[in-house]
């Protein structure tokens, strides 16, 4: 009878490029590892029904223990009821005791609409869940299906959304209420698929080819993460081999001289890290902006830069938001931070101002100030401005700030500068006939050399010290080795903070 079960979710699945939920949890963990629980919960044996729209249970990746839950489309369309919310509870309360991470798989129409608001209390119950588990264990959500209505929800309050390019949708109201209400005709694709996502709302952190690049990703996130917030991140063995060692004396070939040039900062990091292995998170969203995961020494961390080649590596709402949920993320579950800056500043213009620079860009600051892991930054070419304080500036609580010796620290470029500080010379310049444009250039060239270095931020104790490029990976490596005992201030008088909106 199990097997017809089966054979039924595969008829129902594989026509359609889709894997069933039981070959989803075979392909997410180690194999022979899952052990299910409530079973046949929901069903009737009797009546040949065996169980209900999901399956629970744990098993292992990379030997670490883990929750799973995947949703069943065959069985009634995967829809959430109140068995189904049941066993999504059980399995999270065990997960918590056990102080184990959550991955989810969905792939279900919503709320069954039969089971009415009871099946809508059950989404209740399992948003207050994940809130509850949130920066306790991590929570992974792979959206292989549809996933809609509310239920959107569910994945939104998890740590990280994997997604594929195809037949993964997630949308508050499907096309169909969509052109009903506004007459607007639209895909399931272009309101809520993969690219979307990934690309332009940022909801999703990952886009996969297909499903098993989506669990590939999920097990490849849990390698940098520790099982819940009271552990340490795990451990690698790391013998310093001669390829990471020259790639990171070389660094310095990978930035170009001139500050108006660009290059990928992916390049920088992967030339100073652990056998150049990078994961990177959001890589489609806010490109301007780079995070991800990588290793120094065997010990995960979490990076934050700039991206030169997008934009000036500028940073505008959406790089601020990205960063800043990086940041609380590592924080969240004890990842040291590195910061690579090279920022010309903040996106000027009303676009950016309209959209809420003050209060997204906001939540960049919060998240580093109240960071309480390591925190490690390097100014590798230039530092301008407000953006120069909240890209983990000493001030905002970094631990150890470095610069490349030819870096350029400053309120602001030498272009805005002389047309507010030399206005008056260069207005007298141009009432006695002078050459107003060499006397810019004059000027320009005089403020330069005098406030656009790094020399003021070493004189105030902002910087600790300047750095040969070539050293940057040992520096790294060795301020982290010292931070290894640093005591997480989480003792406060206050609930919480009241973070920008
Ligand atoms: C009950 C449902 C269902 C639902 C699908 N089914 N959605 N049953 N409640 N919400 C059933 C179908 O009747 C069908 O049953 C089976 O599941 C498979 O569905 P199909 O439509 O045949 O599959 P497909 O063509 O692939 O389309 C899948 C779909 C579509 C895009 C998900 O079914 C759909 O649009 N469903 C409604 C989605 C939606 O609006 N959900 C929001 C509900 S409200 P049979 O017996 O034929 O196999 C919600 C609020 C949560 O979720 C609130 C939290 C705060």
């Amino acid at each position: 009878m199990l097997e017809l079960a089966e054979e039924r979710a595969r008829d129902r699945q594989h026509p359609k490029g889709r894997k069933t939920a039981r070959e989803r949890i075979r392909m997410l963990l180690d194999e022979g590892t899952f052990a299910e629980i409530d079973r046949f919960a929901g069903g009737d044996i009797d009546q040949g029904y065996l169980g209900c729209g999901v399956i629970t249970g744990f098993g292992t990746v990379e030997g670490r223990p883990v929750a799973v839950y995947a949703q069943d489309f065959s069985v009634l369309g995967g829809t959430l009821g109140q068995t189904e919310g049941r066993k999504i509870m059980h399995l999270m309360d065990q997960a918590m005791r056990l102080r184990i991470p959550v991955i989810s798989l969905l792939d279900s129409g919503g709320a069954r609409i039969q089971e009415g608001v009871a099946a809508l209390a059950q989404y209740g119950h399992i948003f207050k869940a994940i809130s509850d588990a949130s920066g306790v264990i991590p929570q992974i959500s792979v959206i292989l299906g549809p996933c809609a209505g509310g239920a959107v929800y569910g994945p939104a309050l998890t740590d990280f959304i994997i997604m594929t390019k195809r037949s993964s949708y997630m949308f508050v109201t499907g096309p169909g209420v969509v052109k009903a209400v506004t007459g607007e005709d639209i895909s399931s694709e272009e309101l809520g698929g993969g690219d979307l996502h990934n690309i332009e709302s940022g909801v999703a952190h990952f886009l996969a080819e297909d499903e098993e690049q989506a669990l590939e990703y999920a097990r490849g996130l849990l390698t940098y993460l520790p099982s819940n917030c009271q552990e340490e991140p795990p451990r690698y063995a790391f013998e310093e081999d001669p390829q990471t060692t020259a790639n990171a004396q070389a660094v310095a070939d990978l930035v170009p001289e001139s500050p108006k040039e660009g290059y990928d900062c992916r390049d920088v990091i992967e030339a100073l890290v652990d056998h150049g292995e990078f994961l990177e998170v959001h890589s489609l969203f806010a490109p301007n902006v780079v995070v991800g995961f990588a290793c120094f020494n065997g010990t995960p961390v979490g990076i934050v830069s700039n991206q030169p080649s997008v934009d000036a590596g500028t940073l505008d709402v959406a790089a601020s938001e990205k960063s800043a949920r990086f940041v609380q993320m590592c924080d969240a579950f004890s990842l040291p931070i590195v910061t690579l800056v090279d920022v010309p500043g903040y996106r000027p213009g009303s676009e950016q101002e309209r959209a809420g620079i003050i209060r997204r860009g906001a939540k960049l600051i919060t998240a580093y100030s109240t960071a309480s892991v390591p925190m490690v930054t390097i100014i590798v070419r230039k530092a301008y401005g407000g953006a120069f304080i909240v890209m983990g500036s000493k001030s905002l609580g970094a631990d150890f700030n470095y610069s490349w010796p030819s870096s350029q620290i400053a309120v602001m470029g030498s272009e805005g500068a002389v047309d507010i500080v030399f206005r008056k010379q260069l207005r007298k310049a141009g009432e006695e006939g002078r050459n107003v444009a060499e006397q810019r250039a004059y000027y320009q060239e005089l403020y330069s050399k005098q406030s656009v270095n790094p020399n003021l931020s070493l004189n105030i104790g902002e910087l600790d010290a300047l750095i040969d490029p070539k050293d940057t990976r040992s520096i790294i490596c060795r301020s982290l080795r010292v931070l290894e005992s640093k005591r997480r201030n989480v003792a406060s008088d206050r609930y919480h903070n009241n973070p920008p909106q």
